[in-house]
């Protein structure tokens, strides 16, 4: 919201977690990130909540309490207290965190799907659906197990395949079998109840074309889903089914992404109620209120597609913002538990010997984020050093020495004389470019300027040497300290986001409770408080219990697996996975500052891609323009001389280096598959 004043609403989300499971450092680096952001915003003056809440419902909950021989009910509440407190040891300040098991869940539920049957966005169908006729019962998402249709990983659930992030229907899965008993289901005809998005085609081409609804390395990625086709999204599975029970139906209930992305909503809701808002004030459509939500890259089809038709259908607000981070890996290993890189959020702060873990933790996925899709590594020698070398070597040291300088000679009280003005220049430059990278959220930007203006501050304090001004010019060696005490405090501003704690301590120092433009230089003539280190250093030793001999060692036999997988044989799967198109080259340009590169425009059929190829020592682009080639349809985007790639060209090279591409021996139609 825009007043006069400048102030926003901003209502911030992290995706919410399953009640299944415990909360782990992945997500973990997403609580830190939407908290960073939310922080800022609170520091800033801003008026924004941020809320959360417990995924509650569906197959994973409803199988883990059977097996614990507990209800459904028992093991959400344990969860939720369990989270709340793994959130609280890293200083996560959700607003609220609810559960999707809620009254106002099922309200909106309801609701949401009473407008969706009014805006004719439903239909339903009589399908065939597995069943297992050993357990009696009708199989849904996780109760059943196979090859993804897609890119054909194994072991994939019913519902998404989480390796390339597609959703598909049970039936789709090759070689399905029943999660329960492992034996081949049976098919069975049932009722099922679909949402027809791609009724609201138009609708969502325009949405997830306006700027800021997604960052760049995604937006193409989400149009892709459209351009394929939108399928219409089953909503409704057979009990029994730990859920909400859809009105009208007699054993029918709503699939749980139907109720979980409305968690957002009903717990907005529940915390304005307790604190006397109005959820219309955030949720109303054309409310001024910007709504952002911070998710994992493998749930975006749910909450860029699913979820704005849901919204909108029903003439609530869509989201402004959906910012998407990659995954957290550990020692360069995906998480996984069998190889001992899977740490829980409340191991690591038992195991971490150091009073300062979590912060250090904050800092660290701080000095790693900014807005892309892409992996981050968690890497125990990384940790350390960006630890050790911001927090400790610079802005520790610093803070140090002017601090116990003051207290030293001048008895805790900042002499009242004028500050270095070119100092505090810098810092005020800084303060308009570390404010524009906290709105993008750059965090990693921000760590870097910190970083260097701490450098800045010790540099200033080496090169003036205050201990010899002492003895000629007692002034000079006052104006110094006051510079650096007020530079310190400049930087406790800018990491308050991120380390709330250390901030916290420099406050105390000060007395003073910091907001946002208390960057400014203003303290001289001032007492100070006792002085305190801020941190203290991070040692091999504080980490040996994390990472065990045996997780490090376990990540290094994985690379040699690799490697020697990479030198032996591949299985089909693995070729397969490969998507290799065949496309016509439409236009192709020379890379402006490169010599190696041509930007080529290939219409594949289905869409028209922009690909940037290292061929330019081989080929003139002119030359290629009506040729036929073939590329890598499923790779990653990938930015290169600031254009997009959306593909790579296969080519061969001969001894001399010269590449010479390679395509159909004759012409072929648009997109055809090489396989
Ligand atoms: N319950 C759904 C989200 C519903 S939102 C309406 C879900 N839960 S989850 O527990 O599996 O994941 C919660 C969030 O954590 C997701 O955004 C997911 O991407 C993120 N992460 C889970 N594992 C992760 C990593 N290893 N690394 C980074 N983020 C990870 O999905
Ligand atoms: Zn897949």
């Amino acid at each position: 919201m825009q007043h006069d004043t400048g102030r926003k609403r901003i209502l911030v989300t992290s995706a919410l977690p399953y009640a299944n499971g415990d909360i782990h450092l992945g997500h973990l680096l997403e609580a830190v990130q939407t908290d960073i952001f939310v922080r800022y915003n609170k520091l800033r003056g801003h008026d924004v909540i941020y809320v959360c809440a417990d995924d509650t419902h569906g197959t994973p909950v409803e199988l883990s309490a059977l097996r614990q021989g507990i209800s459904p009910e028992e093991l959400v509440e344990t969860a939720r207290k369990n989270h709340i407190r793994d959130y609280s040891g890293y200083d996560i300040s959700f607003d609220i965190f609810y559960t999707t098991n809620s009254e106002e869940n099922r309200h909106y539920a309801e609701l949401i799907y009473e407008n969706l049957l009014k805006k004719d966005l439903v239909v339903e169908k009589e399908i065939n659906q597995y069943y297992c006729e050993n357990d009696k019962r009708f199989l849904p998402d996780r109760f059943i197990i196979g090859t993804c249709p897609r890119c054909k990983s194994e072991k994939q659930y019913g519902d998404v395949c989480e390796v390339c992030g597609v959703t598909y229907n049970p039936t789709e899965l090759i070689e399905p079998k029943c999660g329960l008993c492992s034996k081949p289901p049976v098919l069975r005809s049932t009722k099922n109840i679909y949402v027809e998005l791609a009724k609201r085609e138009s609708f969502l081409r325009e949405y997830i074309g306006k700027p800021g609804v997604l960052q760049d390395d995604m937006k193409n990625f989400v149009k892709s889903w459209i351009d394929d086709g939108l399928k219409e999204w089953c909503i409704s599975r057979d009990g029994p089914y730990f859920g909400f029970r859809i009105p009208g139906t007699e054993n029918k209930y709503f699939y749980v992404w139907m109720d979980a992305p409305i968690g957002y909503l009903s717990s907005t809701d529940r915390w304005c109620k307790d604190n006397g808002g109005d959820v219309m004030d955030y949720w109303e459509k054309g409310s001024p209120a910007e709504i952002v939500h911070f998710i994992g890259k493998d749930i975006v089809y749910f909450h860029a597609l699913f979820w704005p038709v849901m919204l909108d259908s029903s003439d609530f607000a869509v989201p402004s913002s959906i910012k998407i981070h990659g995954f957290l890996n550990i020692q360069g290993e995906k998480m996984s538990k069998s190889r001992g890189t899977f740490i829980l959020a409340k191991e690591y702060l038992e195991k971490v010997n150091h009073p300062q873990a979590s912060e250090f933790l904050r800092f660290y996925y701080g000095s790693k984020l900014s807005l892309t899709s892409a992996d981050l590594d968690l890497n125990k020698d990384e940790l350390m050093s960006r630890v050790n070398t911001t927090l400790i070597n610079n802005i520790g040291n610093l803070h140090h020495r002017a601090m116990i300088f003051c207290e030293r000679y001048f008895e805790n009280e900042l002499p009242a004389v004028a500050w270095d003005k070119e100092i505090a220049l810098q810092i005020e430059a800084a303060a308009s470019e570390i404010s524009a990278w906290y709105e993008a959220s750059e965090f990693k930007l921000v760590v870097e300027k910190v970083h260097s203006l701490g450098s800045v501050g010790n540099k200033y304090f080496q090169d003036n040497k205050p201990w010899e001004l002492m003895k000629t010019d007692k002034m000079a060696a006052a104006s110094v300290i006051v510079t650096c005490v007020n530079l310190i405090k400049a930087l406790a501003v800018f990491l308050k986001p991120i380390v709330p704690k250390i901030s916290a301590s420099v406050e105390k120092q000060l007395s003073a409770s910091f907001g946002w433009d208390d960057y400014r230089f203003n303290l001289s003539g001032c007492k100070t408080g006792t002085v305190e280190k801020l941190v203290a250093p991070l040692e091999s030793a504080h980490l040996d219990e994390l990472f065990t001999a045996q997780t490090v060692a376990a990540c290094a036999d994985q690379k040699d697996k690799k490697e020697r997988d990479q030198d032996g044989l591949i299985d089909i799967s693995a070729f397969t996975a490969v998507d290799l198109r065949v496309g016509t080259v439409l236009t192709a340009k020379n890379v402006e500052k490169s010599s190696k590169l041509l930007c080529l425009s290939v219409d594949f059929g289905s869409e028209k891609r922009q690909i940037v190829a290292g061929i330019a020592q081989s080929y003139k682009g002119d030359d290629l323009i009506g040729q036929q080639v073939v590329a890598v349809f499923n790779l990653k985007p990938a930015a290169l001389f600031g254009l997009v790639s959306e593909g790579m060209l296969l080519a061969a090279k001969d001894k001399s280096g010269v590449l010479t591409l390679v395509g159909p021996k004759a012409t072929v139609s648009l997109g055809a598959k090489v396989a």
